[in-house]
Formats: structure tokens, sequence, C-alpha cells
């Protein structure tokens, strides 16, 4: 494990699978055109399907594609609406390129029951085929800006996001796939024919056990402007995968998952003038707050987003690159004092 790993593995000393997680005795294969997601060299199996979750999160500017693959007949329990739970073969696919070349694609696969298999394949230069990484990951994949290397992520960091204890699938949500799609959303894709959606998903029976309304009220987060909506939904990817109360972490009392039901959000009523355990420098200890409306420069989630130092970053892993784009709206918001 890189220390990175090592620190994160202290600090979520419960989470399960972040270290020597048992994997069923079931490998991923060694080549990425072994996986499935190719018919043929360089052309798609056409029973993966395109999809786009409104909200991405952000991997150092990386243009990403995205595939799932659930079984011919399978349905997902949807019964749940903010943890589906997705039937034994299911795979999904993340490619990552970095100035037109493809670097790397991520695939989460549900080998057997209770068992997700994390992989990351590496591109060869000519751009044929992809090989298994290790375990531990591998730096310098790409360079991304001047001196600046990609990481791929090792097996322990993909399951530091991953594994919150409720469900492995972090983009693949009703919130994410939602027809009422967010125009605002930082980074996100507009839609286009070819991806899946919801509607596409309740129309071909995928879904059990979803309620009925679930096209006529599609999930939304509940906020009063465009903007704070915008924020919030790119909280709920970004960093919401940790900070949420049903994760280790819930001790931080920090929540950024969002309920589409309460208009004062948890990643609002958590954050405004709420005291935060960190303190920025210059302040006194216990007087940081997270987000002091008015004053970016005293918000300790603006202040550990633009960071990239290791000990301070938000988020800890999987990117080496701030969010200039997500941190000026983010500035600008603070700066208008979000209101309560
Ligand atoms: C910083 C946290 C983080 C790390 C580290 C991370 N992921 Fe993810 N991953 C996410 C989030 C959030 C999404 C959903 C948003 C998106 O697709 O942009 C996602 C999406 C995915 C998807 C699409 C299916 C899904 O869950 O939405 C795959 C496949 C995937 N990741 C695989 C991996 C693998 C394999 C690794 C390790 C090599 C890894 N991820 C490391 C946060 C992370
Ligand atoms: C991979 C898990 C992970 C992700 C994703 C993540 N964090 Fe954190 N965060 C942590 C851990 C662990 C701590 C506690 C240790 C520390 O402060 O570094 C923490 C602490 C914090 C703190 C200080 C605690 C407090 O009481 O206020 C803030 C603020 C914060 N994170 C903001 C964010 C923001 C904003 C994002 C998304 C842009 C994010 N985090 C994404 C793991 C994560």
């Amino acid at each position: 494990m890189r220390p990175l790993s090592l620190l994160l593995a202290a600090v979520l000393g419960s989470l399960p699978g972040v270290a020597g997680a048992p994997y069923g005795g079931v490998r991923a294969p060694r080549l990425l055109s072994q996986t499935g997601l190719y018919a043929a060299p360089g052309r798609l199996d056409p029973r993966n399907r395109a999809y786009s979750p409104q909200y991405p999160l952000w991997s150092d500017g990386a243009a990403k594609a995205r595939w799932v693959r659930l079984p011919d007949g399978a349905a997902i329990e949807a019964g749940d609406e903010d943890a589906w739970t997705f039937p034994v073969g299911t795979k999904f696919w993340k490619e990552f390129q970095f100035h037109g070349r493809k670097v790397e694609t991520r695939l989460l696969w549900h080998a057997r029951p209770g068992v997700w298999i994390f992989a990351s394949y590496a591109w060869n230069a000519a751009g044929t085929d992809a090989t298994l990484v290790p375990e531990e990951g591998l730096p310098d994949a790409a360079e991304i800006a001047p001196g600046l290397r990609h990481t791929i992520p090792g097996v322990a960091d993909c399951r530091t996001c991953h594994e919150n204890g409720r469900t492995e699938v972090l983009g693949f949500t009703a919130l994410q796939l939602s027809t009422d799609r967010d125009p605002g959303a930082i980074h996100g894709e507009p839609p286009r024919p070819g991806l899946l959606t919801l509607e596409d998903l309740v129309k071909e029976g995928r879904l059990r056990h979803a309620r009925a309304d679930l096209l006529a009220r599609p999930p939304r987060i509940r906020a009063g402007d465009p903007e704070t909506r915008a924020l919030l939904g790119y909280f709920a990817a970004n960093c919401g995968a940790c900070h949420r109360m049903d994760h280790p972490l819930d001790g931080l009392d920090l929540d950024f998952r969002p309920t589409g039901r309460t208009p004062g959000e948890p990643g609002l009523a958590s954050t405004v003038n709420r005291p935060s355990q960190y303190t920025l420098p210059g302040e006194a200890p216990g007087t940081t707050l997270r987000i002091r409306p008015g004053d970016p420069d005293h918000s300790a989630v603006y202040s550990r987003m633009a960071s990239r130092r290791p000990l301070s970053q938000m988020p800890p892993l999987g990117s080496a690159l701030a969010d200039r784009e997500a941190l000026d709206r983010l500035r600008a918001w603070i700066a208008r004092a979000p209101a309560r």
C-alpha cells in the first residue's frame, strides 16, 4: 500500500475490504479484451449500454466513457432508491482519456453473490488493448499537465471510495440517471441519444420494486436555486462516497448525500455555519467553519478542495489536480452567502 492508503486505512479502520478482503477466489481477467467490453477488437459489445451520471466525479479532467452490462433478463432490486442491488454478473466499465488518448479502463464486476471485483486496465501505447494493473495501482500512467502524472489507484483505494457499506455502485443510481437532469451540473454531459436513462430502465422492466411514480416524479436534489442544486450534486458525487451518515466516517457528522426529499438537504445543514474538526491555518482551534457564508477563504470545505497537499486535499484520493471550475463556482456561491 502507498502511504496515503495506509493513512486512510487507519482513519477508516473499520471499513470492510480495505485490507485483505476475500474476493471469493475470483480474479479479474488479465486483458481488458477478455472482460466482455468488446465484441471484437475496437468494437463494443452492443449489449453493453453507455450511460453518463448527471453529476460526474472529477478525475483531473479526464474524459470518461461508461458502460453497464446487466445479465440478460435480470433486473435491479430498486426498492431502496438510494442503494440499488445489482444482479450477479453485472459489470460496469469506466474509460479514462487524457489529451485524446485512452489511459485506463476500470472494471467493477459483481462476480459472485456479495463479491465485487475491482480492477483497472492500463492501455498500451498503440491503443489496441489494456493490461490488468497490479493490486497496488500504477503511478505515472500518463501526463495530465506539465510535470504532473496520473496515478491509477490501487484496489484498496477503489474500495475506500466504493465500499461504504450500502452499495458498491456510485454513479448508476436513480438520482444519477434521473430524467430530470440538472442542466447546471459541473462537468455534466448533456443528454444524448444512446445514453441509458431511468426511463429506459423502467420501460425495459429492469427495475424491480421501484416506486410507481418514479418517472412522473424523478429524483432531483431539492434546493432553493439552481446553483445550490448543482453544488449539492457535485458534493454528492465527489464527496458523498465517504461523507455520509452510513459510512464509518459518520462521526464527523458531515453528510453530503442528497435525500431529494427535504429542501434543507444534509449537504447544507452539515456545512453552512457548522464547525469543522479541521483547523484552517491561522485560526484558533475550534473556530474554523466548514462553510462560512460570504467568506470562501475561511471555509474548510473550499480550502480542502483547493488543496492538493496529500494530507489536506479533498477528496484525499483519485486526483492530483484541484477542480478549477468547481472551485470557482463554489467560491462565488459562498461569497454570495448561501442562506440556510
Ligand atoms: C475518489 C473516490 C474513487 C476512487 C478512488 C475510485 N472511484 Fe470509481 N467511482 C467513484 C465515483 C464517485 C463514481 C461515480 C461517478 C462517475 O462515474 O463519474 C465512480 C464510478 C466508477 C465506475 C462506474 C460504476 C459506478 O460505480 O458508478 C467504475 C467501474 C469504477 N468507478 C471503478 C473504480 C475502480 C476499479 C477503482 C480503483 C482502480 C475506482 N473506481 C476508484 C469514486 C471513486
Ligand atoms: C475517500 C474518502 C473521502 C472523500 C471522497 C472525501 N473525503 Fe473529506 N475527509 C475524508 C477523511 C478520511 C477525513 C478526516 C481526516 C481529515 O480531516 O483529513 C475528511 C475530512 C474532511 C473535512 C474536515 C472535517 C470537518 O469536520 O470538517 C472536510 C471539510 C472535508 N473532508 C471535505 C470534503 C469535501 C468537500 C469532499 C469532496 C470534494 C471530500 N471531503 C471528499 C475522506 C474523504
